[in-house]
């Protein structure tokens, strides 16, 4: 059995997807099943990361967790994160935790979640991908409204990452013994500037989109409200400002784990068109 949380979720849909039509036995995890539309065969669980007992019960005959930590908070992470992998551990569990690039700083949050499962004793594998090509999905509401997107950091060059390329890897850690004690920076296939991603998804629609550069001050509310976590917000806005400076680093993770090149942003603008039309 393997134990998927953050089932509903962008990459954690994905990896229940690909595990159920292998066939293996999955058991996923959310908040509210009885809304979680996942595919017919899969166990769909109730469980809270913020009361890590509550996960407890569907841990057994677990050999494998896909791994997400849902709060941004460093001090969740340190009060609730090395019950979270002990649990999993007493099981004799494998971890596959979705972490990120930022788990390299250890007081952040990925940084301590990271640490918490190393010292369960749980066997691991860290997968630290860079931007999510989902995360433009934030410019849907503009981009139905108008043909403006008005954002911060034009020039930020990130080498988004599609969900399905991330899920394969996961899937892969989750299932062999190939990728135990590793730390996967995974990336797609190129970088490309916000700007060029937003005429990207123009060229899909067949619209032509504009960039419109948004003050950093404004941007810095805007996220503030939409994370509901302002330090979260100003590391945001730090990374994008970083990758004017420096692009994104581009791996070959994707092609080595997979054996197929990491699909591109314009794949992955084609796949989510209906969500932006
Ligand atoms: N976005 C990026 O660019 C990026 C880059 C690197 C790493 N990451 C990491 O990726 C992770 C997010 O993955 P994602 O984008 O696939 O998720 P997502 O689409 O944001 O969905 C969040 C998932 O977390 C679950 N969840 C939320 N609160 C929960 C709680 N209290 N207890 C249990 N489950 C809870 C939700 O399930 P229910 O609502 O069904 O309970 C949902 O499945 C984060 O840890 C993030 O740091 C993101």
């Amino acid at each position: 059995m393997i134990l998927v949380t953050g089932a509903t979720g962008t990459v954690g849909r994905e990896v229940v997807s690909l595990l159920a039509a292998r066939g293996e036995r999955v058991r996923a995890v959310s908040r509210r099943p009885a809304t979680a539309e996942l595919p017919d065969g899969v166990q769909v669980v109730a469980a809270d990361l913020a009361d890590p007992a509550s996960l407890a019960p569907h841990l057994t005959g677990v050999r494998a967790v896909f791994l997400i930590w849902p709060f941004t908070d460093p001090a969740a992470a340190r009060a609730r994160a090395p019950e979270v992998a002990r649990l999993i551990a007493a099981r004799g569990a494998r971890i596959v935790y979705l972490s990120a690039p930022g788990a390299e700083y250890p007081e952040t949050f990925w940084g301590i979640v990271e640490r918490a499962v190393e010292e369960s004793g749980a066997p691991w594998t860290f997968l630290r991908p860079v931007g999510f090509a989902a995360n433009t999905l934030g410019w849907a509401g503009q981009i139905r409204a108008g043909d403006v997107v008005r954002w911060p950091y034009g020039a930020a060059a990130r080498s988004l990452v599609h969900e399905r390329d991330l899920a394969e890897v996961a899937v892969a850690a989750l299932t062999t013994d190939d990728h135990l004690g590793a730390r996967h920076l995974i990336s797609g296939p190129t970088t490309l500037t916000q700007e060029e991603q937003v005429h990207a998804i123009g060229r899909v629609l067949g619209r032509e989109l504009r960039w419109s550069e948004q003050p950093v001050e404004e941007a810095r509310r805007a996220l503030t409200a939409s994370f509901g976590d302002a330090a979260f917000a100003d590391l945001a806005l730090a990374g994008w400002a970083g990758f004017v400076a420096e692009p994104e680093a581009v791996t070959d993770t994707v092609e080595t784990v997979t054996g197929h090149p990491a699909r591109s942003y314009a794949e992955w603008v084609a796949d989510h068109a209906a969500d932006f039309r």
